[in-house]
Order: structure tokens, then sequence, then C-alpha cells
């Protein structure tokens, strides 16, 4: 997501700050800032788009004396990706960068205006500094410690003041951020790969942890107490920090989940039930059907979405593949709710399928990762997935907030309340390394046979879809996804101990049917790897996922197995893991 970087102490820190933002330009974003201390006077430049923009309206500023620097890239997450709502966000005089989301920041924005405190973004960030600014009467390290005490939610906060122009406070809670000194000076970034180069060793800040930097001086507290801090070997080689020390992006993306689910529900999955800022009940109002538009793994996200929709808000709902929809002519009416689901905002079939529906007088919303991309343009309205950038050409972080939001969505609609088990199905997504470990190992003995079905019913048949996709991809064998009741209608023929059969058994919804549909399979004498919470003997692999009671908490744990198992064939059969052959990640054309 968002990335942050400062310093202090250097001669020209602009020159670190840019360096360090290009550095994290592999996270995606959509506008740049950085603020420096210049003569007493703080100097903020922004723009949107490329970091080429910022780097341009740079050259044209004088600089006389610069002490010290902070710098953001910003993937919109609350209010559209413009200037204003551009990192730092200023007050009459500080500056304030942060990754991460203030949850109670419409709490404070009101407290402070009522107090005449006026906003100029639409972001939660401008809170920060604005709180800061109104405790501000004396010492600035006072007041930015109330300020922390009272802000909620997650950040890495780089906060630079007029009031002392030779420090920088920095606080961390939820978001990472990491400092670093060399003999010239003291430099902070959200992730290593700004820092190499400039230090060698580097403190990762804990959950926290909060203080200032002077020249030549790191001051870190933790609940008031001075600490001292643990400095770690910083990795050497940039490329390798910026997947995470993972071996391939994809790997990177399919541990980040358990975080980037977070970012998803983020004040939308509330106690009192769901909450969308981007739309609003009344749009939903003479709403009879659904039809989701969406193209390879989006797809499979929508009919997930179909099973939930239909079931959590009994509203009937059509899956179409965008391709096929976009010429067939389809029957549309007007009380119908055309959505399309897409990471990339560009995929040339699901723009022209919402094109369409526009055009017949239908609503649209499109369930989408990047602002401002084109469906983002053209739908009435959009709700963001808040994935980040998604590097590697198989999606994967991508899938879950689709299936996430599809799921909030179903909630929303049907009025019912699914916040404990939302919670726990994120909790199901981190990666447990012994788990991986295991799917590593038996990983070997799925490289050659004539092919792979992954089988599952209900929500688990559109899993089963996806995780034929995910290994097909990235390890070119053939793979295909089935309803596992359907398998003795004609694939069952292909039975023998070398096709590879993928079965999602979950516990809760048709336990028994499926497993006799595993039997099936098993006494034709397929490899069977069965994945579930419930232990069966009979066939040749299992894995197990831990027991609940709702069937969404074992499809996230199961999608993470699935991604897992894709990736570990696909190394082991050499391939290039994120640049699969003859795919490319945003399909813009036809
Ligand atoms: C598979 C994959 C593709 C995309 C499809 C749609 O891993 O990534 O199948 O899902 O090309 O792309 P978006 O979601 O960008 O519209």
């Amino acid at each position: 997501m968002c990335g942050i970087v400062g310093c202090i102490g250097i001669e020209k820190p602009q020159k670190y700050l840019i360096e360090g933002l290009k550095e994290l330009e592999y996270r995606g974003y959509d506008s740049a800032g950085i603020a420096i201390i210049d003569n007493k006077e703080i100097k903020v430049i922004k723009a949107v788009g490329k970091l080429k923009n910022l780097e341009r309206k740079l050259d044209q500023v004088k600089f006389e004396n610069p002490k010290l620097g902070i710098g953001h890239t910003r993937w919109a997450t609350h209010g559209k990706p413009t200037e204003i709502n551009a990192h730092p966000h200023t007050g009459q005089f500080s500056a304030v960068v942060h990754n991460g989301i203030i949850e109670n920041y419409q709490e404070i924005k009101k407290f402070l205006e009522e107090k005449n405190i006026n906003f100029v973004s639409q972001t939660d960030t401008e809170v920060i500094v604005k709180l800061f600014e109104y405790f501000c009467n004396g010492d600035p390290f006072e007041a930015f410690k109330k300020t922390i005490e009272k802000i909620d939610g997650a950040y890495a906060i780089l906060l630079i003041t007029k009031k002392e122009p030779d420090k920088i406070f920095f606080a961390k809670k939820g978001s990472p951020l990491i400092v670093a000194k060399n003999s010239k000076g003291i430099y902070f970034a959200s992730s290593d790969a700004p820092l190499i180069g400039y230090a060698k060793q580097a403190h990762y800040l804990e959950d926290g942890e909060y203080g200032y930097v002077t020249e030549n001086e790191i001051h870190i507290f933790q609940k008031n107490l001075m600490i001292s801090p643990e400095f770690k070997d910083l990795p050497t080689d940039k490329e390798s920090a910026k997947k995470g020390g993972f071996r391939f992006y994809m790997e990177k993306e399919i541990y980040e989940q358990f975080d980037i689910l977070k970012e998803t529900i983020l004040g939308r999955n509330t106690e009192d039930g769901i909450k969308f800022d981007e739309v609003d009940k009344s749009f939903f109002n003479g709403i009879n059907n659904i039809i989701i538009s969406a193209c390879g793994t989006s797809y499979h996200a929508g009919l997930v979405g179909k099973y939930l929709i239909e079931r959590n808000a009994k509203i009937r709902v059509d899956v179409e593949v965008a391709s096929e929809l976009r010429y067939r002519n389809p029957l549309l009416t007007k009380d119908t709710l055309f959505i399309v689901i897409s990471q990339s905002g560009e995929t040339a079939d699901t723009l022209e399928t919402l094109k369409m529906a526009k055009e017949a007088g239908l609503k649209t919303l499109a369930l989408c990762n990047v602002d401002n991309s084109s469906i983002v343009r053209v739908a009435d309205k959009t709700i963001l997935l808040r994935a980040g950038i998604e590097k590697g050409v198989a999606s994967t972080k991508a899938f879950a907030t689709q299936v996430m939001t599809l799921w909030m969505l179903s909630n929303y609609l049907g009025d019912i309340n699914e916040y404990e088990a939302i919670n726990s199905a994120i909790e199901a997504t981190k990666v447990d390394t012994a788990l991986h470990e295991k799917i590593k190992r038996l990983s070997k003995r799925y490289l050659h046979g004539h092919g792979f079905f992954f089988i599952g019913r209900d929500i688990f048949f559109p899993l089963a879809l996806e995780g034929a996709l995910k290994l097909k991809e990235i390890s070119y064998i053939h793979a295909e996804g089935y309803p596992a009741g359907e398998m003795k209608h004609g694939p069952i023929a292909l039975a023998d101990p070398e096709l590879f059969v993928v079965a999602l058994l979950s516990k809760n919804i048709l336990y028994e049917k499926t497993k006799s549909n595993i039997e099936e399979l098993v006494a034709r004498d397929a490899t069977v790897l069965t994945i579930s919470s419930e232990f069966i003997e009979m066939t040749d692999d299992f894995v197990k996922i831990k027991n609940s009671n709702h069937p969404m908490i074992e499809f996230f744990e199961m999608m993470v197995i699935t991604q897992l198992l894709a990736l570990e064939v696909a190394v082991r059969m050499g391939n290039d893991v994120d640049m699969p052959r003859n795919l490319a990640k945003s399909v813009t054309v036809e």
C-alpha cells in the first residue's frame, strides 16, 4: 500500500526522499509528495500520478539550507487520488505523512471542527496534524504523545514542525516503520528497500514505539519509558528486499493477504453491521436482480458472490464471463444492478460490458482495486478493494479482497451481521510456516500425471475453479475445477493413479455428499489430496485446516492452501512464478 520515507542530517534530503520513494514504487501509488524544512520554513511539494511529476515540480523549487524531510507515496483508500488528498498533510506549522488507517478519524474531525479547525482533504491522515497542532501550546513532543494517545487504528507516522525544526517525530502501530543511521544522518522508511545503500543496520520499530530523532540521535520510547533500539543487519539486495525476503512477489502476496484483508474491512465491518462510505443504501432501491460481469479470477470471485448474495440477501444473481456477455445481446432490465469486478480496472471485455449496461440504463457498481482506472471512471459507484498493487501475474490477494468485499456486500444487502466470522476468516489467512513446509514437501508428488481436478461443492466449487486456474497459470499443468457432484457425469472416466484430485471438503457444507464423491474417485484409484478440518483416512494426502463452524472461514484457509500448492508445484517445475509465459497482468485487448 502506501510508502513513507524520512531523513535528517544529510545534505540535500530531497535526494534520499525521491530515491526512497522510487524504491517504494513497486507497492503502487497514485500520488506522492514530500515536505522539507528549509530555513525554518516547511516546503511541501505534491503531485498526482507518476513520481516523475513530483520530480519535475521539485526541480522548480529552490532550497537554501534544507535540513530534513519526509515523503510519501499514496494508494487511495479514503478519498480520491488528488493533490489535496496526497501526503504530506499540513496544518499551520507542521506536516505529516502516514501509512495505515485512523479508525476514529471521523470522531476526531468532528471534535476539531467544533473548535473551528478546518479540514481541506477527505483523508483520515489530516486529523493527525490538526490534532497535533491543537495540542501544541508548549513542548511539541508532549503534543505528539497526546496525539498518538488519541488515535485508534493502524499507523506509521512521521511528523515535522516549525516549532522544532531540527527533529522528526515518529510513531508506529500496526504499519511497518524502520529507522536507520549512518555517519551522516538518520533515515526512515516503511520497508527495507530505500535504506539499502544508505545504512548497513536498522531498527525495525515495534508496535507502540514512538519518539523523535535529531541529526545524530535516536530517542525511542514505549509507554513513556526510553528504550534502546536493537539494530539488525539490513539485506543487501534491493530486489529481494522489495519482495520482503520472499522468493517471488506471488509468495509475498499470499502471505500479505492477512494484513491486506484487514484494510479491506477497515471501517466497513463494524459491530453494528457493514458500512460502505462509497455507497448509500438508497442506491440499491428498486433492485430485484444482479448481474456480475468479470474475467478470470475476478469471475471466480463473482461466482462466490452469487452463492453469498443469493443466500444472505435473497437477490437473484447471474454471473457472466465478460467476453461472452458482451456479444450475446443479453436481456438487461432496469431493476438489475450491474456489478463489475476487476483488479486492474482496465480489462477490456469487463469495461465494455459495463459501458453496455450503462447505455441500457442500469445502475452500475464496480468492485475494483485501482482508483481512477477506466472501470472506476465509468461505473456509477465503486467499492475499492484496497489490495495494494498486485505484482504477481497470478492473482492472489486481489481475489481474497474481491471475495471479502462480496461477502460484506451480501451482509449489507441482506441486513445480516457476520462481524465475528469476517474477522475470524481473516485470521484463517495467516500462513502457518509449518503448513507451508508441508505443502512444499507434498508438492513433489504432484509434478507428473495427466492432469488435476479440483473439486468442491457450493462456494468451494468456485474455489476449485480458482485453485485449478492458479495451478495451470504458473505450473503449465492441465487442471480443471469441477463441482464435486458432477464428476460422475463424465470426468470420472479419467480417474486412474495418474489423475490428481484436490478435494475441498468443507465440514459445514454438504460434508457427507462431498465425502462420497471423494470415495468414488478413491475407488477408481485417482490420487487424492484432501483439504479439510475432518481427517479422512482413505485419501493419499491430507492437509488439515482448523476446525470452524463457518464455511467462509474454511474457504479463506483453503484458498491460501491452494495458492501455496500452485506456487510450490511451479517452483519445482522451475517456472518463473511471477511472470508466467503467455500471460499479462492487465488484459486491455479483446
Ligand atoms: C488470473 C488472473 C486473471 C485476471 C483477469 C481479470 O490469476 O489474474 O484471470 O483475473 O485477467 O483481470 P482484472 O481483475 O484485472 O479485470
